[in-house]
């Protein structure tokens, strides 16, 4: 959504084919079908440019075709590629006449572009790459919730390209968005994708190490990652500790490039600790949980943040939905609350009460967790809990008087 409706923004041509009936009306209809800060607005915008259908006779117009599904993980952590394998293959009944470019988006491990998208096109067109039509690899770098922001303002541009036409037909559509732009082979931008999330995953599980012991020497992390995010060669992003990443990508892609590693022979003794540290932070919020209130059966606990971060009601792999597994196993009653991802979360857990307001969700409740960082969750009037126990697991809460207090690295 967030290319094709940027791209038009710069003047293309767009067409998005989706197999969802639903979604394709409602782009028709100027309606975003995910939420994403100002694609509403430059949706509406670019109307004029933009179409969307179920139909792949649409492809034939196109000179470039940006394949964007989705590479979720398999049982065992490795990437399901069927969604790409498919994809291309419906492309490549389309390769007819003009030149087209095929730029793979999707996130792929290393060598897909070359050694499985590529071969299906040309299986099913009986085409040759390079010769009657183009093939590229161009990783997207954004945040959900800025994702619009991001897109419009890159830090680079990466093209992984196998011949100089795509190469042109690329530099051209991303000129306007003044990035440096990074040329190389497909298979070196897929490497790039999943080496940049590894590192910002890294930086946070590092951050939550180090939080975590901080913690038990009464030591303020956020002071000492503030002074260390100072040096030039750490920054200071990515280095807020708390209850952990979520999210559709860091997860998935950690587990990702550590499957594809380890079926070539290599274990990513990094990563995998990475991963580690990822899965048992969210567990600490328990831990304090029942230092504070004791066994959870039959306490009634109020979950703030249910998204995995703020400014999306995406909850993929949200460090929420690990805690609320926990508190149902013990036996707990939940009540939450999220300004946008209530919807999404109902999909997974019926047996918990969703609230339409944070009063409703903390009114009498024995204890509340804080999972996102909300901006509305800094200053809640908690006297109406039963007993205000917050446990806050992403440094929101400002407005301390009245209430026990327990950060879950401070
Ligand atoms: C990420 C990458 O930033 C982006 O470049 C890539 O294309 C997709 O994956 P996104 O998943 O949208 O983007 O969210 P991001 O803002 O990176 O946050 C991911 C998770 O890390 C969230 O759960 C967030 O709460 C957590 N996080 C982030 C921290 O715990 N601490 C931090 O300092 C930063």
């Amino acid at each position: 959504m967030v290319t094709g409706t940027c791209f038009a923004d710069m003047g293309n041509n767009v067409t998005f084919i989706e197999l969802e009936e639903k979604k394709v009306e409602k782009i028709n209809n100027a309606m975003p079908p995910i939420h994403e800060e100002r694609l509403d607005e430059l949706l509406r915008k670019n109307m004029e440019r933009i179409k969307a259908t179920v139909d792949y006779d649409a492809l034939e117009n196109a000179d470039i075709i940006f394949i964007c599904v989705g590479t979720p993980s398999m049982e065992d952590g490795s990437i399901d590629l069927s969604y790409i394998k498919n994809t291309a293959e419906k492309i490549g009944e389309k390769l007819k006449g003009k030149w087209k470019t095929v730029v793979v988006k999707s996130t792929v491990t290393p060598g897909t572009t070359e050694g499985i998208v590529v071969p299906i096109l040309e299986k099913i067109s009986g085409k040759k790459a390079g010769r009657d039509f183009g093939a590229a690899m161009n990783p997207e770098f954004l945040r959900e919730g800025k994702a619009v922001k991001d897109f419009m303002n890159p830090d680079r541009i990466v093209l992984g390209v196998m011949e100089k036409k795509s190469e042109k037909m690329l530099r051209k559509i991303y000129e306007p968005f003044h990035a440096p732009i990074f040329i190389t082979k497909p298979s070196t931008a897929e490497m790039i994708k999943y080496a940049s999330n590894a590192l910002l995953a890294t930086k946070i599980s590092f951050s939550n190490e180090i939080g975590n012991l901080c913690k038990i020497m009464g030591i303020d992390t956020y002071e000492v990652m503030k002074a260390v995010g100072m040096d030039h060669r750490i920054s200071p992003h990515f280095l807020n500790a708390g209850a952990g990443f979520g999210g559709s990508c860091f997860p998935k892609d950690l587990r990702a490039i550590v499957s594809m590693a380890k079926k070539k022979g290599y274990e990513m003794e990094l990563l995998n600790s990475v991963m580690n540290v990822n899965e048992k932070q969210p567990l600490r919020m328990i831990n304090l949980l029942e230092k504070h209130i004791g066994k959870l059966k039959e306490k009634r606990v109020a979950v703030l943040g249910l998204a995995f971060k703020k400014g999306t009601d995406d909850i993929r792999d949200s460090r929420a939905i690990v805690v609320i597994q926990e508190l149902l196993k013990r036996e707990a009653y939940v009540s939450a609350y999220d300004p946008l991802a209530m919807e999404n979360m109902k999909k997974m857990f019926g047996g918990i009460e969703y609230c339409s307001t944070i009063n409703d969700a903390i009114k009498n409740a024995d204890a509340c967790l804080i999972m996102t960082d909300w901006d509305e969750f800094s200053s809640i009037n908690f006297s109406i809990m039963k007993k205000p126990v917050v446990i806050d697991g992403r440094r929101v809460v400002k407005d301390k008087r009245g209430i026990i207090y327990e950060g879950i690295c401070w």
